[in-house]
């Protein structure tokens, strides 16, 4: 070692390597400790002969925002430096270049190696480039781990001497820095070149089993691969191995090999890894994986009346309603006491007409198969108001962005019903942003009459909008009030009534109208000039012969949940775009309390729409980032919050729990509840938190959700949260009855999981 003053020296995982040789092998390089600190941007705080001794030491692997730098947000720079033996360069398996691991940072980061650009967000930079604009970057890049990787001869590395390696870490919010997982150097090893495209695959439920197959890829050109792939999983709740299996692995270097994956389905929270270990080598490679397990018990052959019991309509406005039935086919069902108006078609199950005087009609429908006959009440209420029970249904944009066609739009309306979603309530088939022209294309964005033209990838939408009523759905569309949309196609402004004209023209049932580019033309940010446009649009809709519900989407400004219903909207966004990711469900759903008071029938908060199964925003799609634990907390939430509900995905691409997690009619029953309250937090306990919701027959649904990272023992404790101290319970997801408990519930709450249970007072 030299001098150690001149330069700090990091700590060393030294490892004395086999009897054979006789000096020390140094195996990786943790930079753990003497980091140095300092917040605020200076260009020469790259330079290795920057003198930093000035500066605070840091901890990296946990936010500064714990470290006193709470609520820091913008520019902070991170320096450590460190010697880099030529030894470790021998000791490696393969010995062509470094990997530099600097754990996950919040939000953005560029990296300087000796001076030099070295990589940027996870992205490594080759020799002499620079970084592009490394800042503008949607969605965040806080959640990824950095790993940059560096050949042995690049100029940018000093072997046998002093390095210096500088972050300068951007945080556009909330907390910030170096934040997880410890900085470390070590040789690029065989696990670095395994792609596992496990993630892309979905795992597939049949005879009591999980099953999936994917394939993993050794992409080195000349590293050959063989060992073992060892795929194991845990129970979360009593931590026992409840699987292990070991498969051989042979991979030539550029060439794949496919893994099938085989567990007896569980029934509760698993952690499922995969480790790949090369033969002659003590390196590793793991790869966590997500084991789904479906809470919702197999649809019963039973005849079921299932989604909302109350319908609102304006009179004289065309009204369509198919009844959600489940159970074995064929069904025979019948309705009676239809108001005069309406007329019933016993081959779809499809209500339709328009009737003319205001009241409330009670209609009996009844439904019988081979098993069984039940009967239930629809409450049709013929008046001022419409979105009755929160909307359901399916929306373009958390799939296909600006992507989204036709076809993709009708194929979901397909999946609708082949798949049953129709059968459970699931009706609206709403396009958001695309359809239009693009406003910087020199095409006409308006017919000679003013009339909004359709882009080459709707060249029908009427035809669209009857071909998805055929199927008894409903048809959705968006707009913005400004002169382009958020996506930058052409929008409303000015053109209002002649675009509400169109909607009813092609029979839309349901307008998301966005803000976007509206803000040049606001004055200002008070009331009156952000209720104007959607009082605009609403006079525009209330001219045409349809009912429209009206989604406002302008992310909660100006408090719009204490407006909305006053401007006639029939849902707002209470929030900015959701993504699928933890932090971001969690922050919008279990945000949801100031406005809780504000929704009711005819008027609901809207926290977006959801991120289960396949999403994107654009042509390439990805699994969920929320893993089921997760999903199940998203599902319970939104439908405790009485929020509108609107997929989000590929509905093609449907896997077995995703659909399983979309048609249970028990949680969806409370989503859809006809007093139409919205869920608050009663109890706040450290990680957990009791949100309740009163149910129209006087029970109480509530969620237990754990937002810790570890399973919790908890006791849900009746006083505390506002429920009855003797009760009936009832598993909601589970569909099953939990018995009589006095004072208090025992349970245990995955990690970011919930118990969802349905409350009755004795
Ligand atoms: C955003 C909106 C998204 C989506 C998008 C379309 O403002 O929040 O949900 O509609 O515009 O460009």
């Amino acid at each position: 070692m030299r001098t150690v003053n001149s330069f700090v020296f990091v700590l060393a995982i030294l490892l004395i390597s086999c009897s054979s040789q006789k000096k020390d092998i140094v195996k990786g390089i943790k930079l753990q400790n003497d980091w140095k600190f300092k917040t605020g941007d200076n260009p020469s705080y790259s330079k290795p002969v920057f003198d930093d001794s000035g500066w605070k030491a840091v901890k990296v692997g946990q936010t500064w925002d714990k470290q006193g730098y709470e609520k820091l947000d913008g520019f902070a720079w991170y320096r450590v430096k460190f010697e880099l033996p030529a030894s470790l360069k021998k000791s490696s398996f393969i010995k062509d270049s470094l990997r530099i691991y600097l754990g996950k940072i919040d939000d953005f980061d560029e990296v300087f190696l000796n001076g030099k650009p070295l990589g940027y967000n996870g992205i490594t930079l080759q020799p002499e480039a620079s970084f592009p604009d490394s800042f503008n970057v949607e969605p965040s890049p806080w959640y990824k781990e950095r790993v940059y990787r560096i050949a042995v001869d690049d100029k940018r590395l000093h072997w046998d001497r002093e390095n210096v390696l500088a972050v300068r870490v951007w945080d556009r919010g909330g907390l910030g820095g170096m934040y997880a997982g410890m900085p470390e150097i070590t040789m690029v090893d065989v696990g670095d070149y395994l792609k596992s495209e496990h993630k892309k695959r979905a795992f597939v439920f049949e005879n009591g089993k999980a099953r999936k197959t994917f394939v993993i890829e050794n992409t080195s050109t000349y590293v050959n691969m063989e060992g073992d792939f060892i795929i194991s999983a845990t129970d979360d709740f009593s931590g026992k191995e409840i699987y292990h299996n070991v498969i051989k692995v042979k991979m030539p270097a550029g060439n794949e090999q496919q893994i099938s994956v085989e567990i007896p389905e569980q029934k509760e929270s698993v952690t499922l890894k995969y480790v790949y270990k090369q033969k002659g080598s003590d390196s590793k490679m793991t790869f966590t994986d997500i084991l789904p397990y479906i809470l919702t018990p197999p649809v019963s052959d039973k005849p079921r009346i299932n989604g909302a019991k109350v319908f609102g309509e304006r009179p004289g406005k065309p009204l369509l309603f198919r009844i959600p039935v489940t159970g074995k086919r064929p069904f025979k069902i019948d309705v009676e006491n239809l108001p005069v108006g309406l007329t019933f078609n016993k081959k779809t199950g499809i209500i339709s007409g328009k009737v003319a005087e205001k009241g409330e009609y009670p209609v009996k429908i009844i439904v019988e198969n081979s098993i069984g006959k039940v009967s239930g009440m629809l409450k049709i209420i013929i008046g001022d108001n419409i979105a009755l029970t929160p909307p359901m249904g399916w929306n373009s944009w958390n799939c296909w962005g600006l992507s989204v066609d036709q076809e993709k739009v009708f194929a979901s309306a397909k999946v609708f019903v082949e798949k049953g979603l129709a059968d459970h309530g699931w009706n609206f088939i709403n396009i958001d942003d695309g359809w239009e022209i693009k406003g910087d294309s020199p095409e006409p964005k308006r017919n000679n009459d003013g009339t909004i033209r359709t882009n080459e990838k709707f060249p029908d939408m009427k035809a669209l909008g009857d071909s998805i009523h055929s199927l008894g759905l409903k048809f959705g569309i968006y707009s913005s009030p400004g002169p382009l949309t958020c996506g930058g196609y052409t929008a409303s402004y000015q053109h209002e009534l002649l675009d509400a004209q169109s909607f009813a023209k092609w029979g839309v049932d349901y307008l998301k109208y966005d803000w976007c580019s509206y803000g040049q033309i606001a004055k200002n940010n008070s009331l009156p000039e952000l209720k104007k446009p959607y009082l605009v649009m609403r006079n525009a809709l209330d001219k045409v012969d349809r009912d429209i519900v009206y989604s406002l989407c302008q992310y909660g400004m100006g408090k719009v949940w204490e407006w909305g219903a006053g401007v006639g909207g029939n849902l707002w966004r209470t929030t900015g775009d959701i993504t699928d990711t933890w932090e971001s469900m969690k922050s919008i759903g279990f945000g949801q309390t100031e406005n809780a008071s504000f929704a009711g029938p005819g008027h609901w908060n809207d926290p977006d729409m959801l991120v289960v199964g396949w999403v994107g925003w654009g042509p390439n799609l990805h699994s969920t980032r929320l893993t089921p634990n997760e999903q199940y907390t998203h599902i319970s939430l939104w439908s405790l919050l009485s929020a509108p509900l609107l997929i989000g995905c590929d509905l093609e691409r449907l896997d077995d729990f995703t659909l399983n997690l979309l048609t249970n009619d028990e949680v969806i029953a409370i989503d859809q509840d006809v007093l139409g309250k919205q869920a608050t937090p009663v109890l706040i306990d450290g990680d957990v938190q009791v949100w309740v919701k009163e149910l129209a027959d006087g029970n109480k649904a509530v969620g237990i959700f754990n937002l810790g990272e570890e399973v919790i023992d908890y006791t849900l404790t009746f006083d505390k949260s506002g429920l009855p101290g003797k009760a009936k319970l009832r598993d909601v997801w589970r569909q099953k009855e939990l018995g009589t408990f006095e004072s208090s519930f025992d349970m245990k709450i995955p990690a970011h999981g919930v118990v969802l249970v349905r409350v009755a007072g004795l």
